[in-house]
C-alpha cells in the first residue's frame, strides 16, 4: 500500500473506542488517552487481557470498561450509537503466532473477521479514523537491514497473513469510502503487563525471569543477531497520536526505534542490573532464526510526529523496576497492616 502522510497537529478532547483495551498495549493506550484529555470507552472480552491492567484507569471519569466480544457486530454498532467516537483504535485479536498457525480460523476471526467488523461498523456509523494495529511480521523474512514500509510484504505465517489482509482490508474502506485507515506495524513491544507466554515477549521476558532469579540464560548463536525493541510506552503514544492527529491520510506505518540491539548486549544491560548474575551461556543458532530485523521510523515520524523516546537501557531498567515492585508488594513487610 501507498504511504502518503500529512503531518498533522493532535485535537483535544477526542471519543475513542478502544478494543482490547484490557490487554498489554491496550492498558497503556488508555491510559495515555485519557490522561491526555481524551475519553475512552475499552472494549474486551478478557480472553487474554486482565481488568487489573487497568487499575490507573477504572473509576476515571474518561474512562469506561464493557465486556464483550468484537466479533458480534449488533454489539459493537451499539457502542458506536450511543458512545460515538470519533475514532475507533483495533487492538483486540489473536497474539500468539503459535496459534494462528495451529487454529487457522480462529486466526482469521480474530485478526481479519473482527477488522471487518470494526471497519464496518465505523463505515455505517461515520466513524472516520480506524488505527489498527499490525505487525512487522507482514515483511517476513525480509533481507533489507533497514525495513521501511515501501519493503515488500511477504508474510512468512497465518498470523502474518491475516494482519495484512486486515491491512489490505482497511484500505479498501479508505478507498472506498474515504474513511482514513491507519495501520501501525509494531516491531518488538516489550514492557510490563506484557504476558510472558506471548510469543513477542520472547527474550526480553526470559532475560527478566532467569536475571531477577540470578539463573544463567542461554543464547542461541552467537549472539550477535540483532532486534529493534520497542518499549511499550511509546507504542500507546503512537496510538493516540494516530488516533487524535486532526487529519491523516490512510496508509501503513512502522513503528519502531530504527535502533538495533543485539542480544548479546541485551544480555549485558540485565547484567548491570543484576549484578553478580552469571554469565550467559551460548547454544547453537536456531535454524531459519531472522538474524537481523530494524525498522524505519521515518514516515510515522512525519505523518504523526511520533518519534520514540524510551531508549532500550530506560525501557529496560523501568521493567526491572516494576517487576521488584511487584516482588516487594507480595512479601509479608508490603502487606497492609491489620488494625485490631
Ligand atoms: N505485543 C506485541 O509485541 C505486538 C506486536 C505486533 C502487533 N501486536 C498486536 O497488537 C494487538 C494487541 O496486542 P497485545 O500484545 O496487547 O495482546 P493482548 O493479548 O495483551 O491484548 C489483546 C486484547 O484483546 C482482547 N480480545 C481478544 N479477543 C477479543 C474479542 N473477540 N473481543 C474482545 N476482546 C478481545 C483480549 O482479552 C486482550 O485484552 C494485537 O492485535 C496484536 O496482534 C502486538
Amino acid at each position: 500500500m501507498k504511504t502518503s502522510f500529512n503531518n498533522p497537529g493532535t485535537t483535544q478532547g477526542r471519543r475513542v473506542l478502544l478494543t482490547g483495551a484490557a490487554g498489554f498495549i491496550g492498558s497503556h493506550t488508555a491510559e495515555q488517552l485519557i490522561f491526555s484529555g481524551h475519553e475512552v470507552i475499552g472494549l474486551d472480552n478478557l480472553s487474554t487481557g486482565h481488568r487489573s491492567n487497568l487499575a490507573n484507569v477504572i473509576g476515571h471519569e474518561s474512562f469506561e470498561l464493557i465486556i464483550g466480544d468484537v466479533l458480534d457486530s449488533e454489539f459493537v454498532d451499539s457502542i458506536c450509537k450511543n458512545f460515538r467516537p470519533d475514532a475507533i483504535i483495533h487492538l483486540a485479536g489473536l497474539v500468539s503466532v503459535v496459534v494462528a498457525q495451529e487454529d487457522t480460523a480462529k486466526n482469521f476471526q480474530l485478526n481479519v473477521q473482527a477488522t471487518q467488523v470494526i471497519a464496518e461498523n465505523a463505515r455505517k456509523n461515520h466513524i472516520k479514523r480506524v488505527v489498527f494495529s499490525s505487525s512487522a511480521s507482514v515483511y517476513g523474512d525480509t533481507t533489507e537491514y533497514l525495513i521501511n514500509e515501501s519493503c515488500p510484504t511477504r508474510p512468512i505465517g497465518m498470523y502474518g497473513a491475516a494482519k495484512l489482509a486486515s491491512e489490505n482490508l482497511l484500505a479498501g474502506y479508505a478507498s472506498s469510502y474515504g474513511m482514513e485507515t491507519v495501520c501501525l506495524r509494531y516491531f518488538n513491544v516489550y514492557g510490563d503487563r506484557q504476558d510472558p507466554k506471548s510469543p513477542y515477549s520472547g527474550v526480553i521476558s526470559i532475560f527478566l525471569d532467569r536475571f531477577s532469579n540470578h539463573s544463567p540464560v542461554t543464547i542461541f548463536g552467537d549472539g550477535e543477531q540483532t532486534r529493534d525493541f520497542i518499549s511499550v510506552r511509546d507504542v500507546a503514544r503512537a496510538n493516540r497520536l494516530a488516533a487524535t492527529a486532526e487529519s491523516v491520510k490512510s496508509g501503513s506505518l512502522n513503528v519502531c526505534t530504527g535502533k538495533c540491539i543485539s542480544i548479546n548486549d541485551l544480555a549485558e544491560i540485565f547484567q548491570s542490573f543484576y549484578r553478580g548474575a552469571p554469565d550467559p551461556g551460548y547454544a547453537d543458532q536456531r535454524p531459519g532464526e531472522i538474524l537481523h530485523s530494524c525498522g524505519n521510523g521515518g514516515f510515522a515520524s512525519m505523518a504523526l510526529g511520533f518519534d520514540p523516546n524510551v531508549s532500550i537501557r530506560d525501557g529496560l531498567a523501568d521493567l526491572v523496576a516494576v517487576q521488584d515492585l511487584e516482588e516487594a508488594l507480595k512479601t509479608e513487610a508490603f502487606q497492609p497492616a491489620v488494625i485490631a
